[in-house]
């Protein structure tokens, strides 16, 4: 047996259900096809999550940790939010935990709520978060994407009023996967965030080679900047995010919380922690991601099917000149895709998986 083998029977893996196919993913540059849940075969191309993580040695901190989560745990939330503020060049005191960033959303929403008004965002963007903001009083305005399906900063920037307590900006932007410009993102944060809270999404952020906003927040009381664990880290299901934002602002978000930082377990926090040092499989993750998304956006071209630039782990395609049913070919091949986002162009989008799943799911369509 190999040692890698020795040191996953060690680490009690086959505890959490992790096949060695799957783990092995690690010793070979390119994976093995697995999935992560021996009860669910589907291949989930949905909710761009990672195929191939946690990262190894997530893996093992959270069985580890297993054993003390009888215990609160302050020490080791105290010991993430020092390496996060580290790895962002701010200080602790700019950091919020949250389940996931989805909460991070959520307490903004909560936090410009209390202001009354209206928020900004783009149509198309991610926006499940905010379907709180009818029941909280708060009004959505849209504003159309680009030709190009980029955000229109030009057009949010001008849509501003003084009703409106804050801007949302999804970048890379969910599902379209394009990129603002980063100086043309600062100018225009620089503009916005004179009269209302910015809210800077970079959940996908990690797959760019653009440099965060989040240091920008030290000077800028008005930026909030929501990260997430969920996806290059592949903690999606370990539910841990995070907010950084100026000292003022950080406290005014943690008043909404009851416990504030309180709502991650032991096990995610340490996954968190153990991700955030596992810097090869963020390096292994994002060139694996970059080949599939190649491969994918090659093979979907073939088959006419038109797709946007990608900076993030999945691809925003048009189905207007794919002739047959493309959720009836995905369903009859046991994937898991989306839907469409924008009638007009029938436009949707797809995961990038491993490089199996990838051929599975062209090989679906052909
Ligand atoms: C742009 C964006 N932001 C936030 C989230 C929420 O992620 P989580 O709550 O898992 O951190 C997602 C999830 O798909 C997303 O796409």
């Amino acid at each position: 047996m190999s040692n890698r083998r020795n040191w996953l029977k060690q680490v009690g893996l086959g505890v959490v259900g992790l096949g060695l196919g799957q783990i092995e993913t690690f010793a070979n540059p390119i994976p093995n096809y697995f999935v992560s849940n021996p009860n669910d075969t589907r291949i989930l191309l949905r909710s761009n999550e990672n195929p191939y993580g946690p990262s190894p040695l997530a893996r093992t901190a959270m069985t580890e940790s297993i054993n003390i989560s009888n215990r609160y745990g302050w020490t080791q939330t105290s010991e993430l939010i020092t390496l996060i503020a580290k790895k962002n060049n701010v200080a602790e005191k700019n950091i919020l935990l949250g389940a996931g960033s989805t909460e991070i959303l959520d307490l903004a929403l909560q936090f410009t709520a209390l202001k009354k008004g209206t928020f900004i965002l783009a149509e198309t963007t991610y926006d499940y978060w905010t379907s709180p903001a009818k029941t909280l009083g708060i009004k959505k305005i849209t504003i159309p994407l680009t030709a190009d399906k980029r955000l229109n900063l030009t057009a949010m920037l001008k849509a501003i009023d003084s009703d409106t307590k804050m801007i949302y900006i999804c970048n890379p932007n969910n599902p379209t996967g394009t990129i603002c410009e980063r100086d043309e993102l600062v100018s225009f944060i620089q503009e916005a965030s004179k009269k209302v809270i910015v809210l800077v999404d970079e959940a996908y952020i990690d797959f760019t080679n653009q440099q965060s906003l989040s240091n920008l927040v030290i000077e800028n009381k008005n930026l909030i900047v929501a990260k997430t664990f969920s996806k290059m880290y592949g903690l999606a299901g370990g539910r841990i995010g995070y907010a950084v934002a100026n000292e003022s602002t950080i406290y005014e978000l943690s008043q909404l919380q009851s416990w504030p930082n309180g709502s991650v377990s032991v096990v995610s926090t340490a996954g968190a922690l153990a991700s955030l040092k596992d810097e090869n499989f963020k390096k292994e993750v994002y060139s694996l991601n970059e080949k599939v998304k190649k491969y994918t956006i090659e093979q979907l071209e073939h088959l006419n099917i038109t797709c946007i630039p990608s900076h993030s782990n999945f691809i925003y395609f048009s189905l207007s000149n794919y002739k047959k049913d493309f959720f009836e070919q995905l369903e009859k091949n046991n994937i898991v895709g989306t839907k469409i986002y924008e009638e007009q162009g029938k436009w949707s989008r797809i995961t990038v998986g491993t490089m199996q799943e990838m051929e599975m799911f062209i090989n679906a369509l052909r």
